[in-house]
């Protein structure tokens, strides 16, 4: 059921829509909230993908604008022409691996980025105090601004920030800076902190659209170290169930951790993921499973995040909808569904980095 009470959005702003969470956000929340207007900028990466929306480019509801979200005249006049009541901001560089080959464009899109965007924000809803609930900027973060974990704490929103990669680091920044704009200026923000996403349209440079992929293939799966660091993994649809809660009846201020309580190793996981595959594809079982290939650990690869969204869960009423084997199923499924989908990203731009990043294609 569409959202009713606390804020009401009428025009929002959605940043990094073409990406893979913001795909999935835009394809949700454009037919649910028909007299809502929906405006995506995205500056169209690597890892922006129009073909995602498909669905929607014809909504009369919704439009595209390609650009930079640290580009402030831009920022600037998407302000003044559509007067944006409410931000989802996701525009990001997302992989961190990535930021360990080239942290500059990390700092430039995520915390200038997410600056820029304050900045903008602050000019154009002057005095936003006065009607604490007209206006709402939902900053979407990351657990990996909290570090990393040993194997029985978890995290919450009182765990101090401890970022420890290059891509961490650039979105811990921002959330500070989301703060110090709350605070100094009283803008109305909220931020969410969510655990790793899997689902359809996620880039496959991320463990489990690589996995699928590689499998489909028949290529060797890279595992980093010996594949014991723990990842609590969260359908995308959950998160954006979430987000769409937190976008309505938010506390303004507040910081909302989302995670599905779903903890495996990484080779528990790689493992689990090619048992779907070899069954969906009606291969025998453990067919796949001898292209797992162990290589050289990422560098100061965190070793365990797992989070607590018992705040979310008691103050907003959020549940996650799927369990880790029936979104893996579903995900496993969707891509084999869209292996022209697949094929295109490669084709476009992965075949260099995964020739840089493991030295085999
Ligand atoms: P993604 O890499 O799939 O998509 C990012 C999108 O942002 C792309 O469409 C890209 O073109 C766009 N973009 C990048 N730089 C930009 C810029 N300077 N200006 C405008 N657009 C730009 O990322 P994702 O996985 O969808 O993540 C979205 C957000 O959610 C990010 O902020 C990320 O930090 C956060 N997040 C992701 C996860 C996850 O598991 N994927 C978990 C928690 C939080
Ligand atoms: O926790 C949220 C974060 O989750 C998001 O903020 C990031 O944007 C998102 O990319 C993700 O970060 P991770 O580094 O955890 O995700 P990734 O899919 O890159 O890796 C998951 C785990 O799998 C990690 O421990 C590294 C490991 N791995 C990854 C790849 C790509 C491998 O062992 N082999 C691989 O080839």
């Amino acid at each position: 059921m569409p959202m009713s009470r606390g804020h009401q959005p009428r025009c929002v702003l959605v940043t990094g829509g073409a990406g893979f969470i913001g795909s999935n956000f835009l394809l949700r929340m454009v037919p649910r909230y028909p007299e809502v207007t929906f405006l995506n900028l995205d500056k169209l990466t690597y890892a922006g993908n129009l073909m995602n929306l498909r669905s929607i480019e014809h909504a009369n509801n919704y439009a595209f604008v390609r650009g930079d979200v640290a580009d402030m005249a831009l920022m600037q006049s998407l302000f003044a022409q559509y007067h944006f009541d409410s931000i989802v901001h996701f525009a990001a560089e997302s992989h961190v691996d990535r930021s360990i080959m080239a942290p500059v464009t990390f700092v430039h899109s995520n915390t200038v980025g997410t600056v820029t965007l304050l900045e903008a924000a602050r000019q154009a809803w002057t005095s936003p105090q006065r009607h604490p609930n007209a206006y709402r900027f939902l900053h979407v973060s990351t657990d990996e601004v909290f570090g990393s974990l040993d194997l029985d704490a978890y995290f919450t929103r009182d765990t101090p920030y401890d970022p420890r990669s290059p891509y961490s680091a650039s979105k811990a920044a921002a959330d500070h800076f989301v703060r110090a704009y709350a605070h100094t200026y009283e803008l109305p923000v909220v931020i969410s902190n969510c655990s790793n996403n899997y689902g359809p349209y996620q880039f496959p440079e991320k463990l489990i659209p690589l996995v699928i992929s590689r499998a489909v293939q028949g290529q060797a799966i890279p595992i980093y170290g010996k594949g014991a660091n723990v990842r609590d993994w969260l359908h995308v649809e959950d998160h954006c169930d979430a987000l769409d809660l937190i976008l309505h009846r938010g506390i303004v201020g507040d910081t909302y951790l989302v995670g599905g309580n779903n903890e495996r190793t990484n080779l528990d996981l790689v493992r689990l993921l090619l048992t779907l595959v070899d069954d969906r594809l009606g291969h025998a079982a453990g067919h796949s499973q001898q292209l797992i290939t162990f290589v050289a650990d990422r560098p100061g690869h965190d070793f365990r995040y797992a989070i607590s969204a018992a705040h979310l869960q008691r103050t907003l009423g959020w549940q996650p909808r799927y369990s880790l084997e029936s979104g893996l199923r579903q995900t496993v499924a969707w891509y084999l569904d869209h292996r022209d989908w697949l094929q295109q990203v490669i084709d476009r731009s992965y075949r260099d980095y995964f020739q840089a990043q493991y030295g085999i294609v």
